[in-house]
């Protein structure tokens, strides 16, 4: 007698809906690929495709650690993890095809036929997932949302909030023509963007997430101030 791989033991609760791992690394070709269709057909210089925000290898990375905060959120919080990680991979599906101000709607169409396509989700999941991913648009407060679209917001938020809202800064600052020396200032903002942003997260996980973030953007500024106007007053005594 053998046991097959689906035989589950006793005392483990079965969820109604179960996204398996293979299904979720499906999902993320699917949104990979579509990101990439998404830019192929524009022309070139079309929305500054060299920048990274603009880029579907930028959109692409940004949803995969969305997926990661989001379900570290979500486990925290008790929250359906995978109503949650299944929004996280398709909020941003549109970003690149639609508007700014209609590509939650628009990113949800897209996860409907995607999840229906495969007739194995509920339609209480689908409208779940659908849900979530129209509220990541959402700029009010955060208690007004379910629990599943606030962990996806607040994932959504802290993306933003450190290493690549400092990093996505710092190179738009060659694309504005300024030198190093604007450095510490254009981190300064980055910091006040973060504090910004932090102060909508509600959920203790996602709170101490960003206070690691915020902290080491100002090492960054503090860094950059130090040395970077160091090397200033240098220059100005090596002039003389
Ligand atoms: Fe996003």
């Amino acid at each position: 007698m053998s046991f097959s791989p689906e035989v589950v033991p006793v005392g483990v609760e079965i969820k109604e809906t179960e996204v398996s791992d293979e299904d979720f690394e499906e999902m993320k070709g699917f949104v990979r690929d579509y990101l990439a269709a998404s830019v192929e057909s524009e022309e070139d210089g079309g929305r500054m495709r060299w920048y990274p925000w603009h880029s579907s290898t930028y959109r692409f990375n940004h949803i995969l650690n969305v997926v990661d905060l989001a379900t570290e959120i979500a486990e925290a919080e008790g929250a359906d993890v995978d109503v949650v990680r299944v929004a996280a991979v398709f909020h941003d599906v549109a970003k690149l095809e639609a508007e700014q101000d209609v590509h939650a709607e628009a990113g949800a169409r897209v996860a409907r036929e995607y999840l229906q396509s495969r007739g194995t989700y509920p339609d209480s999941f689908i409208e779940e997932v659908c849900g979530a991913v129209v509220d990541h648009s959402y700029t009010g407060d955060l208690d007004d949302v379910p629990l599943e679209s606030r962990c996806l917001i607040e994932a959504d938020v802290l993306d933003k909030v450190g290493a690549n809202g400092a990093v996505l800064m710092l190179l738009r600052m060659g694309y504005e023509s300024r030198t190093h020396m604007d450095a510490a200032k254009m981190v300064d903002r980055v910091l006040q963007r973060a504090q910004d942003h932090t102060d909508r997260v509600v959920s203790d996980r996602a709170q101490s997430i960003a206070y690691q973030r915020i902290k080491r953007v100002r090492w960054l500024r503090e860094w950059l101030e130090e040395e970077v106007t160091r090397m200033e007053v240098g220059e100005r005594d090596a002039d003389r």
